[in-house]
């Protein structure tokens, strides 16, 4: 329902729709946080089935109000949305504060990329609401701001976010590399724990430089992209899930390993790997990843995610399984003038 102002008419709004991204070659640690510059480049996928919209009005509270799902979020859940509420108001050069209302058809703050979706789908909310046109290079930019795998949601399809070099971060910026329907892949995703996890990846790569492969994880990234570029532009799932996974476990690796440790599986999660692995000695070409939480994705031919759902489905502490193809990129989907 569009809200009224105190003079009867619709208070002023812009709404946003964007996808969770599920990364192949991985984002982990930041050469600088307060601009959330990446220590190396990563690729995404931009899943279809899942969302997240967020609508921004003026507030007329003194401070910014943030609701999920029609809960209101305080403390430390709200702080990260707050910051990049301040971030997007100074370099739009704006002066209102926000009530956000944010609603998202899967489970928030659990491993599923809904900070990417969430930053993305505010950052164009926010620019109409500003009727500000901005190139997708820049909101890719500004949404990096508050989340850095947001940058990537701004794209639809198959995304790189180049880590660039500059100090402002001018060249930090995702672009697409193939479109959603260039290359109708199959993503399934197992959810093996619906609690929020205990450590996000914010925290997570602020000691990513502890692990004493940390070097190592840095000075291999680039081959991996390469190898993850070259595959996607030959729509090679065997070489793609190769390179996924081998990155997946090198980024796992160096959680594990860092000081404080973090480990993100569940029981659940090394069950599904197991699975997947299966399903390959079975001739089934599947390939798991996972990112900082416990669920796990998996890529594998569009004919492929019956079998691979089943698989999943019957494997011990998965929970609920979601099939989902590559997705669009973020967009503006009402402004109320
Ligand atoms: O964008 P953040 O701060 O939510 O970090 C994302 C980190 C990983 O999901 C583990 C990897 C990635 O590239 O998305």
């Amino acid at each position: 329902m569009p809200q009224m102002t105190a003079l009867g008419g619709e208070a002023r709004s812009a709404r946003g729709r964007a996808h969770p991204n599920v990364a192949l070659v991985k984002y982990w640690g930041k050469r600088d946080a307060r601009l959330n510059l990446p220590s190396v480049g990563s690729i995404s996928v931009t899943l279809d089935g899942l969302w997240t919209e967020v609508r921004v009005r003026e507030s007329e509270a003194d401070g910014d109000t943030y609701w999920v799902n029609g809960q209101p979020v305080i403390g430390e859940a709200a702080a990260q949305l707050f910051q990049n509420l301040e971030v997007l108001r100074a370099e739009l050069g704006l002066g209102v504060r926000f009530c956000v209302e944010a609603t998202s058809n899967f489970p928030v703050a659990s491993g599923l990329a809904s900070s990417a979706s969430t930053g993305a789908a505010l950052t164009v909310a926010v620019a109409a609401f500003c009727t500000r046109e901005l190139s997708a290079r820049e909101l890719s930019i500004l949404a990096r701001r508050g989340s850095g795998s947001a940058a990537r949601s701004i794209f639809g399809g198959f995304v790189e976010w180049h880590s660039g070099t500059a100090s402002d971060g001018s060249d930090s910026f995702a672009e697409q590399l193939a479109s959603p329907e260039a290359w109708p892949l199959g993503i399934v995703v197992a959810i093996t724990d619906r609690q929020p996890k205990a450590v996000g990846s914010r925290a997570g790569m602020r000691h990513a430089q502890t692990s004493p492969f940390f070097a190592a994880w840095v000075t291999t990234q680039d081959a991996d992209l390469a190898a993850a570029r070259q595959a996607i532009a030959q729509r090679d799932l065997e070489h793609l899930g190769t390179v996924a996974e081998h990155n997946c476990l090198k980024m796992h690796g160096v959680a594990l390993t860092a000081q404080p440790s973090l480990l993100y599986w569940k029981p659940g999660t090394l069950a599904a790997m197991d699975t997947v692995r299966g399903l390959r000695r079975r001739g089934i070409l599947a390939y798991f990843t996972i990112d900082a939480g416990p669920q796990v994705k998996v890529l594998c031919h569009l004919r492929d995610c019956p079998t691979v759902a089943d698989a999943l489905r019957d494997t011990p502490g998965v929970l609920e399984v979601m099939c989902s193809q590559p997705g669009p990129g973020a967009r503006v989907l009402e402004v109320v003038a």
